[in-house]
């Protein structure tokens, strides 16, 4: 058989990155896309360069037209898709659900949840023709917990866990698994320098973690991995936290709702003491 083929959105940077690096150097054919092309092009020169297979797709997830052009042009060129990580995301804009404009709302919806549901989708109706997938979505433990400042980002991750589950259901007939992954924070490069500057976001996340640590992208890499194998064929419908026991703290929610109340205009205005 050929190469296997997996398509990961927004690997341009960070988690996704790492992703598609683990399965180029493990032999799949990776289609690295992401809407800044500098940074997939990129990325697909590392592959390159390192002796794997890959190809870029500048396309938004969140534009139907364009997933669609994605998969049309994933498929001219490799033949089919048997790996679909959903992973293209916006950072949560960090705000409290007074202050929060729709704008934010509908952005982080139409990325998170639209992008998610519309690659979902075009991957499933590949994969049932060949009898073969794994579906991998990242989302977020603001997804299982509901954190404070992330209102719209938490909504978005906790419909992609539903979507996650109803899939699982209706594909699981043809051969095709659909799991998430909810990392607590994560070591990105941005976050790593975030880090370095002191950042107290970081340092009350890493205290509230007991494993005292952000999870690395290349942590995440390797449980993405092994749901996309053979091996992990009955493990379906699943979302598994990968945040050192973070999900159990409150700590970072309590240093957020004071963060956020001191910049918010509305908070002032009803506050009574
Ligand atoms: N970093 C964390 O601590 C953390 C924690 C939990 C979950 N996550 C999730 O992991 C995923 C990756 O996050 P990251 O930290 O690596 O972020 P990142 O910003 O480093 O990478 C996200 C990538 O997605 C791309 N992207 C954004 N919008 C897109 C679109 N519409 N279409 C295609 N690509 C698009 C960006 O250009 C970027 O390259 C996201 O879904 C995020 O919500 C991150």
């Amino acid at each position: 058989m050929d190469d296997k083929v997996a398509l990961i959105t927004g690997s341009g940077s960070g988690i996704g990155r790492a992703i598609a690096l683990k399965f180029a150097k493990t032999g799949y054919a990776v289609i690295v896309n992401d809407i800044v092309q500098a940074a997939g092009e990129s990325v697909l020169l590392e592959i390159q360069r390192d002796g794997g297979k890959g190809q870029f797709v500048l396309a938004d997830v969140s534009d139907v037209a364009q997933v669609r052009m994605m998969f049309k042009e994933t498929k001219k060129t490799f033949g089919r898709v048997d790996i679909l990580v959903n992973n293209a995301g916006v950072p949560g804009a960090f705000s409290l659900i007074v202050d929060m404009p729709d704008e934010t709302w509908q952005k982080t919806m139409s990325v998170h949840l639209n992008g998610t549901f519309y690659c979902l989708r075009e991957a499933a109706k590949s994969m049932m023709t060949t009898g073969f997938g794994r579906i991998v979505n990242i989302t977020s433990i603001a997804g299982i917990l509901g954190t404070v400042g992330s209102g719209e980002y938490g909504a978005a991750k906790a419909g992609i866990i539903n979507l996650t589950r109803t899939a699982a259901k209706e594909l699981g007939p043809y051969n095709i698994t659909v799991n998430a992954i909810a990392p607590g924070m994560v070591g990105t490069p941005t976050n790593l320098k975030l880090k370095e500057k002191g950042s107290p976001f970081i340092e009350i996340a890493e205290k509230g973690t007991p494993t005292g640590r952000m999870t690395s992208p290349e942590e995440i890499a390797e449980i993405v991995f092994f749901l996309s194998s053979e091996a992990a064929g009955n493990i379906n419908g699943q979302a598994i936290r990968l945040d050192g026991g973070a999900a159990i703290d409150i700590s970072m929610d309590q240093f957020m709702r004071d963060f956020l109340s001191k910049k918010s205009s509305f908070i002032k205005s009803v506050r009574r003491d």
